[in-house]
């Protein structure tokens, strides 16, 4: 099973800790006293400065498709993530879970974060087991987590102990565990950030496998274009909101058009790619495809 999840018109700011403004010009506060949401500034009063990160923001992860966020760092990519995982509250705006409005943590819901966050004393199959609804029966539980394990193809590793592992193994755990309550909706924060490059490579094929046995609606945070393209059906990508800008945050939306499997060298992806790393700000001289 898998749930759409809807953003409407979804803002957060952040009030800026420990000052106010008054008539433009900081001051200390002594107390805390701001609504979110609000302008940075309101003239001729001692207001909390507030920064927007996001504003603006509609969009629809659909049941069951993989969408990936891109856009600079600070950007507001993890905000965009904890406020889909009820980890934090919209400034405005509503997000729902197929009908049910969020309004915190929800067990159909599971998020990967880019550390893995394993329990050291515990074994691998003991931190996967971690993931299990809390009313799972004993057995139950035990053979939910071999079948885990054996879908991140750990099964022969599930005694160790996570410092006798390397970096890609915990990674597969820390899914493993995420998967664990068969969850409708799956937040990946960076997931595959901190591993090598071909370790990289081999758990983009792992999330794609587990996805196909196990379809859930996936939001996939990562700031790696070619990830992107590879895995997902649309890429959003948010763009830094500037102090008194007034636009929204998301800058684009892409459907990526091949079908998976996909070719990594697929030319459509290769332009689609020079196309989002301009927008990012960097050059990429790819040329424009020759004619045949
Ligand atoms: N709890 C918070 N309080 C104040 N500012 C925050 C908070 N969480 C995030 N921010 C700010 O919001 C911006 C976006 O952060 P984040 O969503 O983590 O960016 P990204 O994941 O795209 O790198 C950053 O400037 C960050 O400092
Ligand atoms: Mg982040």
């Amino acid at each position: 099973m898998s749930l759409p999840v809807t953003l409407t018109d979804v803002s957060r700011a952040f009030r800026m800790p420990g000052e106010a403004t008054r008539n433009g010009r900081r001051m200390r506060t002594g107390r805390r006293t701001a609504s979110l949401g609000s302008p940075a500034t309101a003239p001729g009063t001692a207001a909390p400065a507030t920064r927007a990160v996001l504003r603006g923001v509609d969009l629809v992860l659909p049941a069951g498709g993989i969408t990936a966020v891109i856009g600079p760092s600070g950007c507001g990519k993890s905000t965009l993530l904890r406020l889909i995982g009820g980890l934090d509250t919209p400034s405005t705006g509503t997000i729902t879970l197929g009908e049910a409005p969020v309004t915190g943590t929800d067990e159909r819901l599971a998020i990967g974060f880019q550390e893995p966050r394993l329990l050291p004393w515990r074994s691998l199959a003991a931190n996967v087991a971690i993931g299990l609804p809390s009313s799972t029966a004993r057995a139950d539980g035990a053979a939910r987590v071999a079948e885990l394990l054996d879908l991140v193809g750990l099964t022969a590793s599930a005694h160790l102990r996570p410092c006798q592992v390397s970096g890609g193994m915990a990674q597969r755990v820390s899914l493993a565990r995420a998967l664990a309550r068969r969850p409708e909706v799956l937040l990946l924060d960076e997931p595959f950030g901190a591993l090598d490059a071909l370790t990289r490579l081999r758990m983009q094929e792992e999330l794609l496998r587990v996805h196909a046995a196990q379809p859930t609606t996936v939001l996939l945070v990562t700031h790696d274009v070619e990830e992107a393209l590879y895995l997902a059906d649309q890429v959003v990508v948010l763009r830094t909101l500037a102090p008194d800008e007034r636009d929204a945050s998301i800058a684009r939306v892409v459907t990526v058009p091949a079908d998976r499997p996909r070719d990594r060298a697929d030319s459509r992806l290769a332009d689609l790619r020079a196309d989002l790393l301009e927008e990012l700000g960097v050059p990429t001289h790819h040329g424009t495809p020759a004619l045949v």
